[in-house]
C-alpha cells in the first residue's frame, strides 16, 4: 500500500504532487510527506495524519520545486508518526517506498555498524542508507541503485531524488506497482496509472525489475542490468467517475447510490453482446473450464463465494474457492482443465497477485475480473473481465461488490450459452430475471431511512451477528465485514445452520442479529434459526423481500424488505441494505466513512 507520486519538471510541481497524492490517498493516510531538490540539496516536509495535515504544514513552511517526490503512508513497520513518514533521507538521498523490505533488520544492523544513524522505525529507511553508502563511494545514482536493489528482499516501488542531481528523479519497481509518464516539460511517476491521468495522456507501467530515470519531458527505462530499453507507452485509461462527492456527504454514500445506474449500464452492454454473439467477452476462457478455481481477498472473496452458486448452478462448472492469502501456502491440487478466476477491484492486491503468478507458473489459464484496468493483474492475466463499477474511492467496497456480482452473474449466463447446454427459453428466462436487478436495487436504495434507524442501533451494540444460508451466507459475511470496517463495531457472519454448532453461545439478551433471508428454498430453515435466536434473547432484524416482510409482520419481527427479485439473483439486491446498515452505524459513531482507520483500499503487501 502507500502511494507515491513524483516529478521532474522545469516549473514548480508541488501543487500537482499534492493533488496526485490526494488521488492516491486511498492507498494509505497515516502520514504524508514531500522531498524536493532545492539548489542541489534535499528539503523535506512531513506530517503525521492525512494529506490535509501536510497541506496545512505547507501553509506555514511553503515549498516550491521542480524536482520532488511525495508519499502517502499506510503503516507497516513503525507507528503512524511523523518520524516514520516518508521520504526517508540522508544528506545525499531521499526515498519514498511502497512495499516491504523483508530483510530490513539485518540490513539495518549492518548499516548501523558502519555508522548509519537511523531516524525512523521503518523498513524503508534502509534503502536510503544503502543508497547513501553507494553515493558516498562515488557511484552515480543508477549504478548505486543497481548495487542496492539485489540486496532488498521483499517488494518495492521506489521514487528517489539525489543531492546534486537536480531535475532528475529515479524509480524502481519489484512487486509493487509503479507507472511513469511524460508530458511537455515534465516527467512523472505514480503508484497508479490513473493518478497520472491529470498530468499526462501516455504512460509506461514499469515491469518488475525495471528502473527509470525522469528528466523534464523525458523518461528513460532500464532493465535491472541498466541496459536501456524502449518503453512500451500506453494511453492512460481512467475507469471514469469524477472525483467529486456531488450532493453526498461521503464518497461511500455516493457510491452506494450509483449502483442502479452501474448495473443498468452493464446489463445493457451484456444484452447487446449476447445478441451480437459476443458472449465470450463476459467469460473469457472460463467457458472451456472443467473446473474453476476462484481466488480473491476480502469483499472480492465474498463476491466470488456468492457467485459460486451461479457458476455451479447456471454455468454448471464446479468451483473451488481460495483466499488469496492462503492460496500459496496451501498449494492446492489443480486438476487438469482448471481455469483460474482472480477477482479484485484494484487488480493490485498482493495476495491475489501472488496467486495469479503461482497459477501462471503452473500453466493454469488465468482470468482476472478487475475494476482497475491499468493494474498489474490486468496486465499479467491471460484474459481480463471488467467489473464496470467506475472508480471507487471509499475504502469499503460497495459498488464494486455489486458490479463484481453482476459481472459474475453475466459470466455464468454467457458460459451456459457458449456451452450450448441451455435451451433458448432457459436463457431468455435467466436474462429476463437478471434484467429486473437494477430496478430492484433502485428500490433497495429507497430503504435508506429504515436502514438508518437500524444502523443507529447497531452503532451502540457490543457485537452484531449476521446470518445467512446458501447464497445469503457470503452476504452475511460481507455484511459483517462492512459493519466492522466502517463502524468498528465487532461483527461476525455465520452460516445460519452453523449457529447451533457454537456461535449461539454469543447470543445474549439484546444482541442484534441481522438475518439475510430472501424467500428462497432455505427460507423456512433460516426462520427456525431466527426462533433459536429469539429464544435466547437475541434481537433479529430480517433483511429480505416482500414475502420475508409478510412473515416478519405475522411474527412481529422487524424487517427491511427490498422489492421482489428472483431468488437466484437476490444477493445483488440484498447487498444494498447491508451496505446502508453499516454506513449509518458508522455515521452514528462519527467514523471517517471513506477512510476507516488502519485500512487502505489497495493492499499491495502480503
Ligand atoms: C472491502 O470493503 C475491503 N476494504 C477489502 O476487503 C477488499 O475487498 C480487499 O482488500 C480486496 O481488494 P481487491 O478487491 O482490490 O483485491
Amino acid at each position: 500500500m502507500c502511494g507515491i507520486f513524483g516529478a521532474s519538471a522545469v516549473d514548480n510541481v508541488i501543487p500537482q504532487l499534492m493533488t496526485g497524492l490526494g488521488d492516491l490517498e486511498y492507498r494509505g493516510y497515516d502520514s504524508a510527506g514531500l522531498g524536493a531538490l532545492k539548489n542541489g540539496r534535499i528539503v523535506r516536509r512531513r506530517a503525521q495524519g492525512p494529506l490535509a495535515s501536510l497541506a496545512q504544514l505547507l501553509e506555514t513552511e511553503p515549498l516550491s520545486a521542480g524536482t520532488a517526490i511525495g508519499h502517502t503512508r499506510w503503516a507497516t513497520h513503525g507507528e503512524p508518526r511523523r518520524h516514520n513518514a516518508h521520504p526517508h533521507a540522508t544528506a545525499r538521498v531521499a526515498v519514498v517506498h511502497n512495499g516491504i523490505v523483508e530483510n530490513h533488520a539485518e540490513l539495518r544492523a549492518e548499516l548501523e555498524a558502519k555508522g548509519a544513524q537511523f531516524r525512523s522505525d521503518t523498513d524503508s529507511e534502509v534503502v536510503a542508507w544503502l543508497l547513501d553508502r553507494e553515493l558516498a563511494g562515488g557511484a552515480p545514482p543508477l549504478r548505486a541503485l543497481r548495487r542496492v536493489l539485489p540486496r532488498l528482499r521483499g517488494s518495492y516501488a521506489l521514487g528517489i531524488v539525489c543531492a546534486g542531481y537536480d531535475e532528475r528523479v529515479f524509480a524502481a519497481r519489484r512487486g509493487s506497482p509503479l507507472a511513469v509518464a511524460r508530458a511537455g516539460r515534465a516527467a512523472w511517476l505514480a503508484s497508479d496509472a490513473e493518478a497520472l491521468g491529470r498530468v499526462a495522456h501516455e504512460m509506461v507501467l514499469l515491469e518488475d525489475g525495471q528502473l527509470a530515470e525522469l528528466r523534464p519531458g523525458k523518461v528513460r527505462v532500464f532493465e535491472e542490468s541498466l541496459q536501456e530499453i524502449e518503453p512500451c507507452w500506453r494511453r492512460i485509461e481512467t475507469s471514469g467517475g469524477v472525483l467529486d462527492r456531488g450532493q453526498h456527504a461521503t464518497f461511500t454514500h455516493k457510491e452506494i447510490y450509483e449502483q442502479p445506474e452501474i448495473l443498468e449500464q452493464a446489463l445493457a452492454e451484456f444484452r447487446a453482446d449476447l445478441a451480437a454473439g459476443r458472449a465470450a467477452r463476459w467469460c473469457g476462457p472460463l467457458w472451456r473450464a472443467k473446473r474453476i478455481v476462484a481466488v480473491a481477498c476480502g469483499t472480492s472473496y465474498y463476491a466470488a463465494q456468492t457467485a459460486r452458486t451461479w457458476l455451479e448452478r447456471v454455468a454448471q462448472i464446479p468451483v473451488d474457492l481460495e483466499l488469496g492469502s492462503e492460496f500459496q501456502t496451501r498449494q492446492p491440487i489443480l486438476a487438469e482443465g482448471t481455469v483460474a478466476l482472480l477477482v479484485s477491484q484494484s487488480g493490485e492486491t498482493a495476495d491475489t497477485l501472488a496467486a495469479l503468478r503461482y497459477l501462471r507458473s503452473r500453466e493454469v489459464p488465468t482470468v482476472a475480473l478487475v475494476n482497475v484496468h491499468a493494474s498489474t493483474m490486468a496486465m499479467e492475466a491471460d484474459a481480463v473481465l471488467s467489473c464496470r463499477a467506475g472508480r471507487e474511492v471509499g475504502v469499503a467496497s460497495t459498488k464494486a461488490f455489486t458490479a463484481q456480482l453482476f459481472a459474475l452473474a453475466a459470466a455464468s449466463i454467457a458460459i451456459r450459452k457458449l456451452r450450448g447446454n441451455a435451451s433458448p427459453t432457459e436463457l431468455d428466462e435467466l436474462l429476463a430475471t437478471l434484467s429486473r436487478v437494477p430496478d430492484a436495487v433502485r428500490g433497495a436504495i429507497e430503504l435508506e431511512d429504515s436502514c438508518a434507524s437500524v444502523g443507529r442501533k447497531l452503532a451502540k451494540a457490543q457485537q452484531v451477528i449476521y446470518l445467512g444460508r446458501g447464497a445469503s451466507y457470503p452476504l452475511a459475511l460481507e455484511g459483517a465485514l462492512k459493519l466492522k470496517e466502517l463502524s468498528y463495531v465487532h461483527a461476525e457472519g455465520f452460516a445460519a445452520g452453523e449457529l447451533k454448532h457454537g456461535p449461539l453461545a454469543l447470543i445474549e439478551r439484546g444482541t442484534p442479529v441481522i438475518v439475510v433471508a430472501p424467500s428462497d428454498a432455505t427460507f423456512n430453515k433460516t426462520l427456525s434459526n431466527v426462533r433459536e435466536v429469539i429464544a435466547r434473547g437475541g434481537e433479529p432484524v430480517l433483511v429480505g423481500d416482500p414475502h420475508t416482510a409478510s412473515i416478519a409482520k405475522r411474527d412481529g419481527l422487524p424487517c427491511i424488505a427490498t422489492p421482489a427479485i428472483d431468488s437466484l439473483w437476490a444477493p445483488l439486491v440484498m447487498a444494498v441494505p447491508l451496505q446502508m446498515l453499516a454506513y449509518h452505524a458508522a455515521c452514528e459513531g462519527d467514523r471517517d466513512v471513506d477512510r476507516p482507520r488502519n485500512l487502505a483500499k489497495s493492499v499491495t503487501v502480503e
